[in-house]
């Protein structure tokens, strides 16, 4: 029998739903792949804490470093997540000779290159397949199975949580903050929700998918975000009558002016496929000359579909070691110009309360197009002291577009700039 011994790096959620799979499961992946993954080592922080699932007897440790330094442990699983002191002990691993798989985006976001040139240095694996996308295989289609195809846009929602709340504000027009605190009830919001409603944990993860796609390294610092916290119900409803849904995507695109990155809000039109994803569910949308377009979806998090993820990039691994092969990174990253999000062209959808007298909206396109902005349409709501404008712009700049607003916002007859949301469709 080909054994593999197996130390982890925490034993929660992910690590714990990991070895009890690897302990109930140990005969039928051993059927399957020829392989004994064998548990050595389970680091964690506080052993006398009560787990969902058993730890075999004698495992626990305490001292995450043992991983690097027992040489039982052929294979490290990280799963503790954060970046510190996870980032240390992955390099340390790696420079060790050890292969790595790890489920945790903010630490790939953060130190992805240089933990990828320490595994080349190395010669062996780090694989991250669950670090995007929970259980959806993304990873390693974007860096392997298409690899010879040239990406123009990847397109996902990337973050349940937002998109479970946007679901339950549009299916049944929940306020943002009712949502949020069933999302909480559910387990699918943390209690602190930022890093979710806000974009962070979605830019990491449109950084680790826009390096892969156009093979060079994107920064999280190269990633602008915002979040879902100021969308209101109204607009879910408007969106609607004028034919978008609303979601929270991360857009990686290979634009004339190099790679971009950046995760906010949009209007989607309704027939996109993304905007049939409802709930927690994740889904990743990918354009190329060739494929033409492919739609990834699934369960973006929870224990299970996540384990399922590390438990491939672990047999994966472990087929190498036993191989004995020098490991190539399964793809090179070159420099490339990154754009500026000031450059990159967007579509904007505003919603003015202005007073309702002749002349208004000659002022408003005229903001607009001393901007370089031009207007796609315009939709009223109401009349007399208090109108409600809808606008939707055509494509321009987004510096251009951001100077816009910021002169609409001025003018007297505009009451409110009550909500600004870029629009992502075809259309110019
Ligand atoms: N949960 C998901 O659905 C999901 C989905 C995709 C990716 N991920 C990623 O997977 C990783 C793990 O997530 P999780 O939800 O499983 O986290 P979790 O439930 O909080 O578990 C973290 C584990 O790491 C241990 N740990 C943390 N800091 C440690 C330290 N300094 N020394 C030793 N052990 C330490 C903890 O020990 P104690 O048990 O003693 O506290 C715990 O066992 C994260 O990077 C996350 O982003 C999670």
């Amino acid at each position: 029998m080909n054994t593999i011994g197996i130390g982890l790096l925490g034993a929660g959620t992910v690590g714990g739903t990991l070895i009890h799979r690897l302990v109930t499961e140990h005969a039928a992946i051993a059927a399957k792949t020829g392989l004994d993954l064998q548990i050595r080592r389970v680091a964690v922080r506080d052993p006398s804490k009560p787990r969902t699932f058993d730890i075999p007897e004698g495992l626990l440790t305490t001292e995450p470093a043992e991983m690097i330094t027992d040489p039982e442990v052929d294979l490290v699983v990280e799963v503790m997540g954060g970046q510190d002191p996870a980032g240390d002990l992955v390099l340390q691993a790696l420079q060790a000779g050890k292969p790595v798989v790890t489920a945790n985006k903010e630490l790939i976001a953060a130190r992805g290159a240089q933990l990828i040139a320490a595994a080349e240095e190395s010669g062996v694996a780090l694989l991250f397949e669950a670090a995007v996308g929970g259980g959806i295989p993304i990873i390693r289609p974007l860096s392997e199975t298409l690899a010879g195809e040239r990406l123009t846009r990847v397109m996902g929602i990337v973050n349940g949580t937002t998109n479970y709340i946007l679901t339950r504000m549009s299916e049944e027009g929940t306020a943002y903050a009712d949502a949020l605190a069933q999302a909480q009830d559910l387990g699918y919001a943390e209690p602190d929700p930022t890093a979710d409603v806000e974009g962070a944990d979605a830019a990491a993860k449109a950084a680790i998918l826009a390096s892969l796609a156009f093979g060079t390294w994107v920064g999280l610092d190269h990633v602008p975000h915002s979040g879902i916290s100021e969308i209101t119900a109204a607009d879910i409803r408007y969106a609607r009558d004028l034919g978008y849904a609303i979601k929270l995507l991360g857009i990686a695109e290979d634009t004339p002016a190099g790679v971009s990155a950046r995760v906010h809000p949009v209007l989607l039109p309704l027939e996109h496929p993304l905007s049939a994803i409802r709930g927690a569910t994740n889904a990743i949308f990918i354009e190329g000359p060739a494929i033409d377009t492919l739609l990834f979806a699934g369960p973006g998090a929870g224990g299970d579909p996540t384990a399922t993820a590390v438990l491939g990039d672990v047999i994966d691994a472990a087929r190498e070691i036993l191989a004995g092969a020098q490991v190539a990174p399964r793809i090179r990253f070159s420099e490339a110009a990154l754009a500026d999000f000031g450059g990159v062209p967007t579509k904007w959808y505003v919603r003015l309360e202005v007073d309702d007298r002749p002349g208004v909206l000659a002022q408003i396109a005229a903001a607009f197009g001393e901007a370089n902005v031009s207007i796609k349409s315009v939709w009223q709501e109401g009349t007399d002291d208090e109108a409600t404008l809808l606008i939707v712009t055509h494509r321009a700049p987004e510096d251009a577009q951001q100077d816009a607003l910021a002169a609409v916002k001025h003018l007297d007859c505009v009451n409110a700039v009550a909500a600004a949301i870029r629009v992502e469709s075809e259309e110019l």
